[in-house]
């Protein structure tokens, strides 16, 4: 449907594949005959993910299970997986909610690991081999909530801001080398990621699936550096153009808060 095989190669490493919007991933990509190496922490959802894949496409799928936080888990990857990668998705990541000072600082310094040093991390490892390929993609999650100041997400909004820029500045370097790298903008999204950031506040706006998100990263990807799933998530994103800073700080502060605070 995409022609990702053709235009950026047959094997796809995907972080976070074990749910949400990773899972969504494998799934497109494995039908696209795309080779997969998914990687998270739990080793036996990403076998029966595989075991799926392998009975409804004719694909390999090597599984690796990582906990991504620790200094060490790119050289580790890079070194066990089979191939060389073509496509990095740069998916797993978590979130937080509520007042920063009352957040668990090691949770948040994880954070800050798992989202964005092993962003970087990862994409050092797997890169050289395909500017040396002269093609290759490289896709690293931001989210609606990394255009703006977002309080009581402090921390998570920061490290969705550096994926966007980094993923932004490095298809800059990278255009003229036959690499594409897109920062993907998805607003609240149908996943375990509620869960796991405590967020239990209802939005404004209906959630998407993960399977938008993912078409609507692989339809644009190798056009524009940035995308955006949804039109109501567009025009969030365009919000700091238009408000100034201090205000949508105000806004959001208003439109965030933890039910109950006042
Ligand atoms: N859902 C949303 O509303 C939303 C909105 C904007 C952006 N995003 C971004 O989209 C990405 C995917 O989120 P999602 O919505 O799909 O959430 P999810 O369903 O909670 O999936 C998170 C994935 O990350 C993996 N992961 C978490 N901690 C890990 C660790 N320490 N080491 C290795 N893997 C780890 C999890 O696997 P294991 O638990 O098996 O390790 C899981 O596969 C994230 O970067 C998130 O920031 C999500």
């Amino acid at each position: 449907m995409y022609n990702i095989k053709e235009k950026f190669g047959s094997t796809a490493l995907i972080t976070g594949a074990s749910s949400g919007i990773g899972k969504a991933y494998a799934e497109a990509l494995a039908a696209e005959g795309v080779n997969l190496i998914i990687v998270a922490r739990r080793e036996n959802i990403l076998n029966e993910i595989a075991e799926d894949l392998r009975t409804r496409y004719d694909i390999q799928i090597q599984v690796i299970a990582q906990d991504l936080v620790a200094h060490d888990a790119a050289d580790i990857i890079f070194d066990r997986a089979n191939s060389k990668v073509d496509i990095l998705v740069n998916n797993a990541g978590y979130g937080s909610y509520g007042r920063f000072d009352d957040l668990d600082i090691t949770s948040e310094t994880d954070m800050v690991d798992l989202n964005c040093r092993q962003v970087v991390s990862l994409t050092h490892r797997f890169l050289p081999a395909m500017k040396n390929n002269k093609r290759g993609a490289i896709i690293c999650l931001s989210s609606v909530v990394g255009s703006m100041p977002t309080p009581y997400m402090a921390t998570y909004s920061a490290t969705k801001a550096f994926n966007r820029y980094f993923a932004e500045s490095l298809s800059g370097e990278l255009r003229s080398q036959g690499v594409s790298v897109q920062a993907v903008c998805p607003g609240d999204t149908l996943s375990d990621f509620r869960s796991s950031a405590s967020f239990d506040k209802k939005m404004p706006i209906s959630q998407r699936t993960p399977q938008d998100v993912v078409r609507s990263s692989l339809s644009t990807l190798g056009g524009r550096a940035t995308v955006t799933d949804g039109i109501i998530n567009k025009i969030a994103t365009k919000q700091p153009r238009f408000i100034p800073t201090r205000w949508l700080i105000a806004i959001n502060e208003i439109i965030w808060r933890p039910k109950g605070t006042g």
